[in-house]
This record gives C-alpha cells, structure tokens and sequence, in this order.
C-alpha cells in the first residue's frame, strides 16, 4: 500500500508564490511523483492500493460557492493518479479528499476512513467525505444556462496560446469572424521574413524548397533522413498557415500581434505583450490551448518528456495568470482533455497537466469573481489537431465509442460555453464517452445501452439520445448493406427506441412499439460514420 500525504497540511495560494516557489510546488506534486513511481516500477510489485489524500476543501473542489481552491498543482497530482489507476490497471488508485479543517480537528475520524478505503475496495476514483458521508465524484449532463451574456466588441482582446495552428487557430478564426475584437497569438514558430512569399507558392514552388532542403542537408551531413527533411519542410509548411491565418483575422479587419514565444518563457512574454499591447490594447480574454502530448507508458517516459508535457500547460497557465494580472479581464478559458479528467495510460503527464488547468480554472473562479472561468475539456477533433494527428487514437477512437468532434462542431460548442457565463467551472465537450467512462462513474449510465453514447438533458429529463454508427463500429450496419451502401437495419432503430424509452422509464421485460414509419433510409454514404439521434 502507498499512501501519498506529503503534501497536505498547509494552505497554499498559489497565485501569490514567487516565480521559482511556483515552480518548486509544481515540481512536487507533478515530476517528482513521475521520478518515484519510474523508480520503483522496476523494484516492486505494483502496489494493491495506492491513496492519495489531498486537501482541498473536502469535496474534491466541487463545493461550489463553498469550494476555496487555492493551490492548482493538487489537480496536476490528482490528474497524474487518475492515469497511473489506467495503466497500472491491477493497483486500486484513489484519491481522497478531506478539508484542511477535518484533518486538524478530527484526525481520527480521517484515518478511519482511510483505513476503510484502504480493507474495502469501493466504487469512486475522486472520493470525498463530506459530513461524514462517504460521497464519489460522477458526472452528469447539463443543458448550457446564462447566467449573464458576454460578447466581445473592439474594446476587447483575445490572448490565445497556441493559437498558431490547430483547433486554438480554428476557434480563433471562427471569433475574428463574429466579433470586432482584437487577437494577440502566441505560438512557437518564428516566421520568416519570406513569408509572405513563401505563403505564394504553389505545390511545385513547395517541392522545389524540399529539394533545396535535401540538397542543403547532404552539402552538411553524411546521411541525410527524411525526418531531417521533413522536420525543417514541416517548419516551412506550417509558417505558411500560421501565416495565412493571420492574414485572414485581419481580411475580417481585425488587429492581430503574432508573437512566436514559448508560453513558458516569463521574460520574453512579458517583453512581447507588453509591446502587443500598445497596438490591441490590453487583454480582457485568455485562451489557454498551448499544448504538446507525447505518449508513452511510464518505463518509456522520460523525466524530460515529462517536465516538457506538463510545464506548457502548467508553467504557461502561471505566466499567463500573473503577466495578465493587471489587465481587465473577463474571460479565462482553459484547453483541458479527457486525459485530465478521467486519466488516461500513458499520459501521465498530460493528464497531470490537463487536471492542472481544471483546477487553475476553478482557482481563478475564487480569486478573480467578476471573471468567466471557464475549463473545456475537449475529446478528440476531427481533421485537425493532436487528436486527428496520431494514428493510434484516430483508429481506435471510433471502436470506443469516443466520437470525434467536427471542427463546426467544436466551434460552436466553444462560443457557446465562453459567451454564457454561468457557475460551471468545467464542461466536458464530447459526443460519446462510454470507452472512457468506468461504469458507476456517470449519473446517466450508459454502459448497458450499446445504441447510446450520449444524451442530453433539459431540467434533468433526458430529452435526446445520440448514436454514431459506423461501419469499423457495427457490424449490424456492415453486414446490411443496400448494394454497396451500409444501411441501417429497422431492428437497429427499433432497438434505439427501447434503449432511448428503458433509459427514460427503467428497464421492462417487453416493449411494444406502434405506429412506426420509415421516412427516410439511413445510410452511411462512403463508409463514413453518421450520427443519429433520437
Ligand atoms: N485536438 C484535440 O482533439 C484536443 C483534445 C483535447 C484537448 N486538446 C487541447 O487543445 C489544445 C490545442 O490542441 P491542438 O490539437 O490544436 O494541438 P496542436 O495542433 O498541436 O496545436 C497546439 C499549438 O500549441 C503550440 N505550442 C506547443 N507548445 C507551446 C509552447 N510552449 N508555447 C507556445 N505554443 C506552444 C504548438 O506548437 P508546435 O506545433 O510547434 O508544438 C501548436 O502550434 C491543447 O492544449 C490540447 O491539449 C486538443
């Protein structure tokens, strides 16, 4: 057994630490965890239990008003055991959550129910014990409310990490478009002073640069490899639409600063805002989707894989917080994943970051109230992105049921969540969750309704079910085809209508479905997956 308590005890406010005790916490509750489990992965046995206690307000962060979060870096260690519980599937990982208060006036009380987590072995990853009563993080759907309306108008300016490219660069396109707002653009990439012309050319203009690229490299290397080539074409490659992205914010006529810095460099953001400034004014919204991801299983990882993965997010949201402190800002959106909310094997460290920023979310909710702080917690996009970019998840997502996002979707999704500012510190945006999902771990369960992967509730009544068929997916729709065309069979939407009914009123022994009329056959045109709803 391992019960992780070093860091509980004290009250941490993060947001007022100095540069390097920030990055000293940080450090703790993120790599050092990472270099203790690579250590003694090798040594022991995977533990049977493995606890890990925090403090944070006895409710896992989740009291709402009540809720204080102060210290962040306890979710990048939450993030990083909701992960090792993934790929160390035989050790039972929990984290427990207890109030500072509880833990001083009522310690054993606390090691009772320690002790109890650790004999008995019971449902919930995020346990809490509020009042005594042993209550278990789930999630649930919500239709979006306002609480108040934000739009954005000249006088406002978007800071967008990472914005250069990917689904960051989408969204910030999509916001040029509707609003008259201002863009400052943070991304790794210098661009060349050339780029201008380099954005001119066509295909044959591009090939002629790669073999430039080749001819240079052999004149200074003995071998010359095509990741050699294409890491300094692909530099080329995505100057060119990060250049073109710029170009068209400002075709919608607005002002943009580009500034090619790493998110993590304090001095040289501060410098380059600073300078961005005097042209967009200053910064009334952030957007926090710098990222990198790297998977690799816990003996493959390396410490500085690790440091990179997580500090992007982790370092950046620091920067960010403190270099945009004195400007009056109004939205705070963070870029989180799946990954940090249910953990996921082999992102130790995405994982950690990604709970990171769920809860730098909910720390800037406390600290700056007049603010909408907002985490979107994306599953995987389609076309575009980290996601769509590695083959493994683009091949394996759809036989889990974790659907991807259209990026028309995504967008949208996005406006509506920065646009209504409500109380909700964290949504999870996605169109099926049931591979990532344990049973248990969702109000709605869906596990036992293999023709739903998700719904949506108004008021809490579940007012539509959606399905993604597709042909890797079903078999049913594989085997029924209408020449070549897979075809929904009727029994596949009689069965959707007694799931859609057995969620809403409990399961029956029989259903009787009348007055059924098929309007339209559903097909699946090119063996692309379709989406369904009832
Ligand atoms: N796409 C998805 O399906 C998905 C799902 C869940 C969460 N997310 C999150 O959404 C965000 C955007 O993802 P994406 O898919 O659009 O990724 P992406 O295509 O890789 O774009 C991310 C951008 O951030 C830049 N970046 C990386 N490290 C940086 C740093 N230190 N400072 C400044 N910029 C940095 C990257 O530059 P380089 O290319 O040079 O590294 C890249 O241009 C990420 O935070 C990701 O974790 C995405």
């Amino acid at each position: 057994v391992i019960i992780d308590s070093s860091h509980i005890g004290t009250t941490i406010h993060f947001d007022e630490l100095p540069p390097d005790q920030a990055q000293q916490l940080l450090f703790m509750n993120s790599e050092a965890r990472f270099i203790f489990y690579k250590n003694i992965s090798n040594k022991i046995n995977h533990p049977t239990k493995i606890i890990c206690l925090t403090s944070i307000d006895g409710g896992m962060g989740y009291n709402g008003a009540d809720s204080n979060v102060s210290d962040p870096s306890l979710g990048a260690l939450i993030g990083f055991y909701k992960a090792l519980r993934k790929e160390w599937v035989d050790s039972d990982v929990k984290i427990i959550d207890f109030s500072l208060k509880v833990i001083l006036e009522e310690f054993d009380t606390v090691m009772q129910n320690v002790i109890a987590e650790i004999v008995h072995s019971g449902m919930g990853v995020e346990i809490a014990y509020p009042n005594g009563m042993r209550m278990i993080l789930k999630i649930d759907e919500k239709e979006i409310r306002a609480d108040q309306k934000l739009t954005f108008s000249n006088n406002d300016t978007f800071l967008i990490t990472g914005g250069g490219t990917g689904i960051a660069a989408q969204i910030s396109l999509a916001l040029a478009q509707k609003y008259p707002a201002n863009f400052i653009i943070v991304d790794l990439l210098p661009l060349p002073e050339n780029i201008g012309a380099l954005a001119l050319l066509d295909e044959a203009g591009l090939e002629k640069i790669r073999q430039d690229i080749h001819e240079r490299l052999k004149a200074e290397h003995k071998k010359v490899t095509p990741v050699m080539i294409n890491r300094e074409f692909d530099a080329i490659t995505k100057a060119i639409e990060i250049h073109r992205n710029i170009e068209t914010v400002k075709n919608f006529g607005r002002k943009i600063e580009y500034i090619a810095c790493d998110v993590r460099d304090f001095e040289n953001l501060k410098s380059s805002l600073n300078e961005a400034r005097k042209n967009v004014g200053q910064v009334t919204a952030i957007v926090h989707a710098a990222g990198i991801d790297k998977s690799h299983f816990l003996d493959q990882k390396s410490v500085e894989e690790f440091h990179n993965v997580f500090s992007v997010k982790a370092q950046g949201a620091y920067n960010l917080m403190h270099l945009c402190q004195d400007d009056p800002l109004k939205l705070a959106g963070a870029f989180s994943s799946i990954s940090g909310r249910f953990g996921n094997a082999a992102q130790l460290d995405y994982s950690a970051a990604n709970s990171f920023l769920n809860y730098w979310v909910k720390m800037l909710h406390h600290r700056r109230k007049n603010i909408h702080a907002i985490s979107l917690i994306w599953s995987g996009w389609k076309d575009v992105g980290i996601a769509w970019r590695n083959e493994f998840v683009r091949q394996k997502s759809e036989e889990m049921g974790l659907n991807f996002i259209e990026v028309n979707e995504g967008i949208a999704a996005f406006m509506q969540e920065i646009e209504n500012k409500n109380s909700d510190q964290e949504v999870i945006l996605h169109k099926g969750l049931n591979g990532f999902v344990e049973p248990g771990l969702s109000i709605t369960g869906l596990h036992d309704y293999p023709l739903i992967d998700r719904v949506i509730k108004e008021e809490n009544k579940i007012i539509r079910a959606n399905r993604m068929f597709s042909v890797n997916r079903d078999a049913l729709i594989d085997q029924h085809r209408l020449g070549k065309t897979p075809i929904l069979p009727a029994v596949a939407y009689s069965e959707l209508a007694v799931e859609y009914y057995a969620l809403q009123a409990g399961k029956k022994d029989h259903y009787a479905l009348r007055d059924l009329t098929f309007a339209n056959a559903f097909k699946l045109f090119h063996e692309q997956p379709r989406e369904l709803f009832i």
